[in-house]
């Protein structure tokens, strides 16, 4: 297993975004830090929940296209980014038995990713499965290159990302690829709003649990005192932005004290912080963010419902 990603960038990274997140006003804290081997785990519970509709229906694209996607792209490496259990790939390898030699999922969350990899690679005994610890946002020139590669990116992750994120995220994206690969991208899409809310406050409060989890990663990490216990867990939709933003609301006025950080910070009862936006999308806004990073949308596959999209993209204008 490649290691872009020491115990020490971690460290490093972890402490400037919770100095920076927790003096915001209002307070943030960016989503990748769920991802402990609970939270990776948390989230694997949160895939098969009645109310979370996208894992799915993403399947179901998969399933249903699968073929056509080995075909259109002859894939020899596979480039999974946020790759987590690599479930639904399965379908992806399975069609693409013909041409694929390399499997190369990348994750920040290591341990659980190495599991996962090795349940792979038992599978697939011919495939050359080389998991890689990695941020996306930081990496991507540093990943395998080869010819004809498929990346992935799959379950919506794009949407955990802020506009802009995006922007940057994909055109370095773009930057990384050759001309003969192609990206392979899954986004949830917008739709009735009662829908979203109940996918991300489910009725068993997985996915509270998995909200919760950032704070826990704080204390073990940064030597925090956090109660979790003394944060609610809100999902909010923003229709304006057409996100969802998932929130940790202190129930009571409290101070945290971060150890390794040497801060104190103080909130006030009823206090919002917001941990994670999931944005939904509409075709023409990933066709117009594709474009304005230099990929061309060649295909855009959604389920029965309507409910989530998989698009197909290439290096070139539109
Ligand atoms: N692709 C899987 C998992 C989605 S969950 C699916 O569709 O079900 C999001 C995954 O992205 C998690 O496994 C998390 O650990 C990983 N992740 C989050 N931020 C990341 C980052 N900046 N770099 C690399 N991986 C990241
Ligand atoms: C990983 N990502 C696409 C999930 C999502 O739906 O935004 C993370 C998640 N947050 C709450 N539930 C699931």
């Amino acid at each position: 297993m490649d290691r872009f990603l020491t115990a020490d960038d971690l460290a490093k990274t972890l402490r400037r975004d919770v100095r920076e997140g927790l003096e915001n006003d209002p307070k943030t804290l960016p989503p990748k830090w769920f991802y402990d081997e609970r939270g990776s785990e948390l989230f694997e519970e949160i895939t098969r929940l009645e109310e979370y509709y996208p894992t799915r229906r993403e399947r179901e694209i998969l399933a249903a296209r699968a073929p056509e996607i080995a075909a259109a792209t002859g894939a020899r490496t596979l480039l999974e980014l946020g790759a987590g259990s690599g479930e639904k790939t399965r379908l992806l390898l399975d069609a693409l038995r013909g041409t694929l030699r390399a499997y190369v999922p990348v994750d920040v969350s290591g341990d659980f990713l190495e599991g996962a990899a090795a349940r792979i690679a038992a599978e697939h005994p011919a495939l050359d499965v080389h998991p890689v610890v990695a941020d996306y946002e930081q990496h991507l020139h540093l990943l395998p290159g080869g010819e004809r590669r498929l990346v992935a990116f799959l379950g919506g992750t794009i949407g955990n990302m802020a506009p802009a994120g995006r922007i940057g995220f994909l055109s370095g994206l773009r930057a990384a690829m050759g001309p003969d690969d192609a990206l392979l991208l899954g986004a949830d899409l917008v739709k009735d709003e009662r829908r979203l809310v109940a996918a991300y406050d489910d009725a068993a409060g997985v996915t509270a649990e998995f909200n919760r989890n950032v704070l826990r990663v704080i204390n073990r990490e940064l030597d925090a005192d956090f109660a979790p216990g003394a944060y609610e867990h809100t999902a909010v939709w923003n229709a304006s932005e057409e996100w969802i933003e998932m929130r940790l609301r202190s129930t009571r006025s409290q101070t945290v004290r971060v150890g390794g950080l040497d801060l104190e910070v103080a909130f006030a009862a009823g206090e919002e912080m917001r941990t994670e936006i999931s944005a939904k999308f509409r075709r023409e806004r990933l066709a117009s963010e594709l474009e304005a990073a230099g990929l061309a949308l060649a295909e855009f596959w959604t389920d029965a419902a309507g409910d989530f999209s998989l698009s197909l993209a290439r290096p070139g204008a539109a």
